[in-house]
């Protein structure tokens, strides 16, 4: 088992497949500039095949494939399919953009939950947001899944001034479909200019939505990062995830895997363990795992405290999101 200081087991692993993307979100891809990982320093398929294998034997039980945009991996099909091999629950985090050529595969895989990025339902703004003009592909795939009967989550980063005001109209979607969308506080990371003031809390978003609906609090389970709501009558639900304001760390289960092979055991821990190298010079990797797992910090990778008002993104010493994969 991999089990931290803290007793926390980690049966979650998040595998970021590429740090590539077709969208250019400002709050994840530094706007200067951003060198992406060379192809020879990516897993390849067996690699990661292998690698994910190592993590399976010491009790790993549930994958989520991450990016950049996982989907622009052009053997995308075809790691799915490898992995959906191993005795795990598997997911994928994406923007939706290529979402349709994958539908066959994703069911032939028995995916599990698709967890969408979408924060504004305005062209204009994702416009904006994205660099790209890609707003009604993203939301003609959206409605694809759901109709598909794909379990689907979207998740909507909250910024102060950008698109707090849009939160009732994300909640309106929860009255006829029965998706969780999901409010996430924005967090610092690398290069995307993060201020504290521009994060509006799960106090407020709550508040929120309370001055329009009744709500109901949902019940989740100790791993979950988010807190869960429901309007009264609506089929679907919304979540909050906190990580800000009210951080979920004594449950953590989670660690990752960057796409050039280097096991985080935390999204703002700096010590990275450089598997992929390792499997390359045919060393073994438990051992660096386990290494890795024993200096987890408690909360938020030792890095800040729970209280961020007086927070700068460059104090914090991290990748880009990016390069992590969320
Ligand atoms: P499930 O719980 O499997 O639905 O997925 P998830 O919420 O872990 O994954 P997703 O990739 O959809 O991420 C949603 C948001 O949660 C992103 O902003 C992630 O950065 C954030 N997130 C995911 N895992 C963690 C974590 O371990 N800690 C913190 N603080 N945030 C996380
Ligand atoms: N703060 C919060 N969430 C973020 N994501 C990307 N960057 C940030 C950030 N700075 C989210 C994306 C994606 C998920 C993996 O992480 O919206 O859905
Ligand atoms: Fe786990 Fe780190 Fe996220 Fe806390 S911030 S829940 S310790 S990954």
């Amino acid at each position: 088992m991999i089990v931290d200081r803290y007793n926390r087991v980690h049966d979650y692993l998040r595998i970021s497949l590429t740090d590539r993307c077709n969208l250019r979100c400002f709050y994840c891809m530094p706007e200067e500039s951003y060198d992406f990982a060379p192809m020879k320093h990516l897993m390849s398929a067996t690699e990661l095949e292998i690698i994910a294998g190592h993590f399976v034997r010491l009790g790993v039980n549930k994958i989520r494939l991450t990016g950049g945009e996982p989907m622009v991996r052009s053997d995308f099909g075809d790691i799915i399919l490898r992995l959906a091999k191993l005795p795990v629950s598997l997911h994928i985090t994406t923007n939706a953009l290529l979402l349709d050529r994958y539908f066959d595969v994703l069911r032939k895989a028995r995916i599990g939950t698709l967890n969408i990025s979408l924060d504004t339902l305005s062209a204009e703004k994702f416009k904006r947001l994205t660099r790209r003009d890609k707003f009604d592909l993203t939301m003609r795939n959206i409605h694809m899944a759901l109709q598909q009967g794909f379990q689907v989550k979207i998740n909507m980063v909250v910024m102060r001034d950008f698109n707090e005001d849009e939160i009732l109209d994300f909640v309106a979607w929860t009255k006829e479909e029965s998706l969780d969308v999901r409010f996430i506080e924005f967090m610092p990371f690398e290069g995307n200019k993060w201020t504290s003031n521009q994060v509006f809390s799960l106090k407020e978003i709550v508040s929120l939505v309370e001055s329009k609906h009744k709500i109901q609090v949902i019940e989740g389970s100790l791993h979950d990062t988010a807190k869960h709501y429901k309007v009264s009558g609506h089929k679907g639900r919304f979540s909050v995830i906190s990580t800000m304001s009210a951080p979920f760390c004594e449950g953590c289960n989670r660690l990752r895997l960057t796409a050039d092979g280097k096991m985080k055991n935390c999204l703002f821990s700096k010590n990275e363990s450089d598997l992929l190298s390792a499997l390359r010079d045919g060393l073994p990797l438990e051992p660096l795992i386990l290494q890795n797992i024993s200096t987890k910090a408690e909360k938020l990778g030792g890095q800040f405290s729970v209280d961020f008002s007086k927070l700068k993104q460059e104090s914090l010493k991290n990748r880009s999101m990016i390069s992590i994969g969320g």
